[in-house]
């Protein structure tokens, strides 16, 4: 708790061009929490060199995505948004748990396994201890809630688990988080396989749709997007690309999936993904005008950078102190 409010963490990697599932997934709920907790919303780039990444790019993007972050409608006075760098405390506190995490922990990641199958040639430690790290993150600030997408349920399973046996060796040190997950759109499909998940990394850039997509853009991977041969609007798992775009429909016009079927009784896929697509677009359109604008209120961003660090330093110092206290590291001299 901080001023009686509950604390809710959650960051992004600013590695590739952010997707509508991270807005749908994660992004959005973030906007609707906003008011309800304490909130610390980073910019996770520790997390980014896990795979291998042009230093100038890095930066670039990290900087884009924090003020996406505002773009997108969360008030920076109110919402401690930060780079993971800038605190750290994540890496001390990484540390410590890294020694209270099996290796038989890890070895059941199914993200571990699949960015080791893409970067066969460098499956390096942090990748094999990145959910340690996320673990960290969340504990640091004594969270109670994480909203994230359906694809980080595992990573928030480990951390639930390290920070009991901390707990059980050591009295409670650590809240318990909870993960929070959207209604619909907790899993966003591929435009192109709806059996993979939409991601920034994808290789077909028809798979997925990129914030900054203008509306032509969007309206043509949204007629390519793949879907079936049935020619009928329904919301059940075998027509998993009609499924997709009804979930992507309901999260932007807030409609349910009973509502969207009926909507578009006796129509045609051609003017469903048409209408689809038109409010996605609508969608991100306000977003990527403020984000233009943002963009260049330089030294108010600045302001931001360096105020939120310090804050997010502030809480995260409490935890790691009590964290060093129990675990027998000598005190400072002040
Ligand atoms: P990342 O950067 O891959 O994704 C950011 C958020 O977007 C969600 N997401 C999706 N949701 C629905 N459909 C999709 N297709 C989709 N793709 C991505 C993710 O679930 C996530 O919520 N490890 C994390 C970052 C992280 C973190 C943390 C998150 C580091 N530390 C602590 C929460 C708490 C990651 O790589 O997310």
């Amino acid at each position: 708790m901080i001023d009686g409010k509950k604390v809710l963490f959650s960051g992004m990697q600013a590695t590739g061009n952010l997707t509508l599932g991270n807005y749908i997934g994660a992004l959005k709920n973030w906007l609707e929490l906003q008011d309800e907790y304490e909130t610390f919303y980073s910019v996770v780039d520790l997390h980014s060199i896990t795979v291998r990444q042009d230093p100038a790019e890095l930066r670039s993007r990290a900087r884009k995505l924090l003020t996406l972050y505002i773009a997108a409608g969360l008030d920076p006075e109110k919402n401690c948004i930060y780079y993971q760098s800038h605190v750290s405390g994540h890496a001390e506190l990484g540390w410590i748990l890294d020694c209270f995490t099996y290796m038989g922990e890890l070895n059941r990641m199914t993200q571990f396994k699949d960015k080791s199958a893409k970067h066969a040639d460098n499956i390096n430690a942090g990748l094999y201890t990145y959910p340690v790290l996320m673990a960290a993150d969340i504990l640091l600030y004594q969270t109670d809630v994480v909203p994230v997408g359906k694809d980080q349920l595992q990573h928030l399973e480990i951390t639930r688990d390290i920070a009991q046996r901390f707990n059980a060796i050591y009295g409670d040190v650590f809240t318990i988080p909870e993960p929070y997950i959207g209604k619909t759109g907790a899993k966003i499909m591929s435009l192109q396989d709806p059996e993979k998940k939409m991601s920034k990394s994808d290789e077909n850039l028809n798979a997925s749709i990129y914030l900054m997509d203008d509306k032509d853009t969007i309206i043509r991977k949204f007629k390519r997007a793949v879907t079936d041969s049935e020619a009928r609007i329904a919301y059940n798992e075998e027509q998993k690309g009609i499924h997709n775009l009804i979930d992507i429909y309901c999260a932007c016009t807030k409609k349910t999936p009973d509502e969207v079927v009926k909507e578009f009784e006796g129509k045609g896929y051609g003017d469903f993904k048409l209408a689809v697509g038109e409010s996605v677009a609508d969608l991100l359109n306000p977003l990527q005008e403020r984000f233009y604008q943002m963009e260049k209120e330089k030294s108010y961003i600045d302001s931001i950078i360096k105020n939120n660090a310090e804050k997010a330093n502030y809480y995260a110092q409490k935890t790691l102190r009590k964290v060093q206290k129990k675990v027998g590291f000598p005190e400072k001299i002040r």
